[in-house]
């Protein structure tokens, strides 16, 4: 268990700038998972946490202790940080049996046979590769290979856990179980975990907060409900929901009473209440409408005189869901409807927005200025 503290890390490749002043706190027990598009640093970021790599500038606390301190030249051995990496790419030791490679580590720790066995049989049956306790890795499939890696670092207990892309060999129903199995891991043990992935929706179902890397830069940390509700600018929005949030351009109007909205989606108002501290506070302005795929709802009559008319373009039934896609004033909407729903193509349709739940982005500076309530 281990709190660790990320405060103005710069790491340089030569002369490519890969992290820009990186600020993290990771709390005690927190599942933090590291999200976004490839080439980001979130390797790189838990190469500097684990002492692999160092920092040309910042410093790094683990439970209030200084481990990195850039500009005294302080990088505390990885050996001393009581953690365990788990890298993109695993190695396995290839002489030894899944049993010796879990093992090693925890002999050299001069734990007794009994407590080794005990932790190399949970370790595998977590990771549902109990059966392959005697092979060689040599005689292991890629997805199996790298959940011995995930095994022996749990196996080892360390007081925080990096994973990097663990699951991402493993085949689509896989992937779904080892996620719970990790979770649940978190749940029991309480270790700190530091995650990197570039799939959302792991991101989304496994973390208790995500930070969102762009470029070297993290944009926002949030608990996943909070990111997936209240993304604080387009680039977020975009990059966190499956399928992706739908954007619609729109005029803002800001008054002392809150603000109007005129566009393809119709004429909405929100009250000053539902506006972000950094909303504009006057002013009529370019906006772009956050919609979820799940906030629209499909009628084949008008329910409301507020309900927008739309000509459908595809319907996709998927079973417990239709993905469909919908013009409004030549504007693509996609929508997620539960279950099967049949539309034709070109058919008059009638879509219900709830103004509560929509965001509202300002178009120049890129900013959420409307929550989502
Ligand atoms: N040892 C290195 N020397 C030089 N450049 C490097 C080195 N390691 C990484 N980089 C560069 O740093 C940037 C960030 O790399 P990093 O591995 O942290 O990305 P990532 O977010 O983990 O991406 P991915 O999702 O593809 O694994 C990339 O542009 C990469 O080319
Ligand atoms: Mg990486």
């Amino acid at each position: 268990m281990s709190k660790i503290e990320l405060k103005h890390i710069d790491k340089f490749y030569g002369k490519n700038h890969i992290l820009k002043d990186v600020e993290l706190t990771i709390e005690d027990g927190d599942f933090m998972t590291l999200l976004g598009p490839s080439g980001c640093g979130k390797t790189t970021t838990l190469r500097v946490v684990s002492g692999l790599e160092k920092p040309q500038n910042g410093t790094i606390y683990m439970d209030g202790k200084e481990i990195v301190n850039a500009a005294e030249a302080h990088f505390a051995p990885p050996s001393e940080r009581g953690l365990n990496l788990v890298f993109q790419s695993y190695a396995l030791w290839p002489h030894m049996t899944v049993r010796e490679n879990i093992a090693f580590g925890l002999n050299i720790k001069k734990m007794s046979k009994e407590e080794v066995n005990k932790r190399v049989t949970d370790a595998l049956e977590r990771m549902q590769i109990g059966q392959y306790i005697d092979r060689y890795p040599s005689e292991l499939s890629g997805g199996q290979q790298q959940r011995v890696a995930i095994a022996r670092a749990i196996a080892s207990e360390p007081r925080l856990l990096l994973l990097d892309e663990p699951l991402s060999n493993l085949d689509a129903k896989l992937r779904v179980d080892m996620r719970s199995e990790l979770k649940r891991l978190h749940t029991e043990t309480g270790t700190t975990m530091i995650y990197v992935t570039h799939d959302q929706v792991e991101a989304l179902t496994m973390s208790t907060k995500i930070a969102i890397f762009k470029e070297g830069v993290i944009i926002q940390v949030a608990p996943p409900l909070e990111l997936y509700n209240n993304p604080a600018n387009l680039y977020v929005a975009d990059f966190i929901g499956n399928p992706r949030i739908n954007f619609v351009d729109v005029k803002a109007t800001v008054t002392a009473a809150g603000m109007e909205i005129d566009g393809a989606a119709g004429k909405l108002s929100f009250p000053k209440s539902d506006m972000t501290p950094g909303a504009p506070t006057s002013g009529t302005f370019d906006a772009v409408l956050g919609i979820r795929p799940e906030q629209v709802t499909i009628n084949t009559e008008r329910q409301s005189p507020d309900d927008i008319e739309a000509k459908i373009y595809t319907s996709m039934p998927a079973g417990s869901e239709t993905l469909v896609t919908a013009k409004m004033c030549g504007v693509s909407m996609v929508i997620k409807a539960l279950g099967i729903t049949h539309y034709s193509p070109d058919q008059t349709v009638y879509l219900s927005i709830d103004p509560k739940k929509i965001n509202v982005f300002d178009k120049k500076s890129e900013n959420l200025i409307k929550y989502s309530v």
